[in-house]
């Protein structure tokens, strides 16, 4: 089969992630920090080895402050939850934001009645400086950018904002979903404040960790309150990191797996990485150009992007397309709405929805081809 929707999971996953995870629950998968035998000391290890590659890989200034949660959405909610709101506080964040991001604001506006901007794209990486800078209050108390947008494969220039934002005390949170194991990102120097993504993309790993890495002088509320393996005698939440922020057990095969999905990456090289999925994303948009009735949303041009291309044909279903794809070729893609629905409103794309095609590290050129051939066939059979 040809899977093109690695925006929404990886897949496959490299062959040393499952092998390590059957190796944690057959081996040693005890609960890693509530006991002190060989076996929980064991999980403990490969716990707090994926912490400090985590580190190596995204610059954070500890690996205490390095958080496991079940998903990039569980990781946002901690960041997003875990800030005090007073009533009054004003938010800055793009129109790109998923619903990870978009639903805890639109909550805290509710509860806690803050304020909330999304801004529009900037047409270059100056522009968007200079809307977030155009933005900024002394209200303001955090600035949310998604990296990557998993419409439309656009990327946001957020070692920029980072730099904008030193002047200011607003703090910086980062939704790295599509770009973490794509793009190089670095805490220290990007000035990012709170850093949140999935094990399950671009970092090879298995679905149920999430991760979110915090620097040294963020206070964060834990969303979760409940048992930490340490301090147990204190009716209190401890304030320890990371255990505070990590009450209940953790997922000792899953991130085992995250592990061997992280040195797979390194050992292709990032660079390698979004070069490919960038080549197969240009490949793709010369050839739906060439279709007739194909709109292409999103950045068309020679720009930098993901390997994320959104399009729809006018006239057909993109459910039906993806039906047939899936059906008949053997095609994976997703239609529909993704789970951003600014985005769609920005590119007027809500009624019909968009086809997304989403490349990683493992697809080629001649899957894109037959992927062509395939929408060429489709648009054919159904239209004339
Ligand atoms: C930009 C972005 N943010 C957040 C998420 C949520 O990720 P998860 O499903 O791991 O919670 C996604 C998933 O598609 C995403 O693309």
């Amino acid at each position: 089969m040809i899977y093109f929707d690695q925006a929404a999971s990886s897949f496959p996953k490299p062959t040393t992630v499952a092998l390590a995870m059957t190796e944690a629950v057959n081996e040693y998968a005890a609960n890693p920090g509530r006991s002190g035998h060989h076996l929980a000391q064991r999980a403990n290890k490969v716990i707090e080895e994926t912490r400090k590659k985590l580190q190596k890989m995204f610059r954070n200034e500890s690996t205490n402050r390095i958080i496991f949660s079940l998903n990039a959405t569980t990781a946002l909610n901690q960041a997003i939850e875990g800030i005090s709101w007073e009533s009054g506080d004003h938010v800055i964040a793009t129109s790109f934001e998923h619903n990870s991001v978009r639903r805890p604001l639109e909550r805290l506006k509710l509860e806690k009645e803050i304020e909330v901007d999304y801004v529009r794209p900037g047409e270059n990486e100056s522009e968007w400086t200079s809307i977030i800078s155009r933005k900024l209050t002394e209200k303001t108390k955090l600035v949310m950018v998604t990296h990557g947008s998993n419409v439309t494969g656009e990327i946001i220039p957020i070692d920029l904002i980072g730099k904008l934002l030193k002047k200011h005390k607003a703090m910086y949170c980062v939704d790295a979903s599509q770009t973490a194991g794509v793009l190089p990102i670095n805490m220290t120097e990007m000035n990012i404040d709170l850093l949140a993504f999935p094990g399950h993309k671009g970092l090879m790993g298995p679905q149920g960790v999430g991760v979110l890495l915090v620097k040294n002088h963020v206070t964060l509320r834990p969303i979760s309150v409940g048992g930490t393996g340490s301090y147990s005698e204190d009716r209190k939440q401890p304030k320890v990191w990371p255990e505070g922020w990590e009450s209940g057990t953790l997922n000792t095969p899953g991130i085992a797996g995250l592990l061997k999905g992280m040195e797979e990456v390194e050992k292709k090289g990032l660079s390698k990485i979004f070069e490919h999925e960038k080549m197969l994303a240009f490949r793709t948009i010369n050839g739906l150009t060439k279709v007739e009735g194909v709109r292409i949303i999103g950045p068309k041009g020679e720009e930098d992007r993901l390997g994320v291309v959104a399009f729809f044909i006018e006239g057909i279903d993109g459910q039906e397309i993806a039906m047939i794809l899936d059906q008949h070729y053997d095609i994976a893609v997703r239609a529909g709405l993704h789970c951003a629905p600014m985005t769609h409103d920005l590119y007027e794309t809500t009624d019909k929805g968009v086809i997304r095609v989403s490349f990683g590290l493992y697809n080629t050129e001649s899957e894109v081809d037959k992927f062509l051939v395939a929408i060429n066939e489709i648009r054919d059979g159904l239209l004339e």
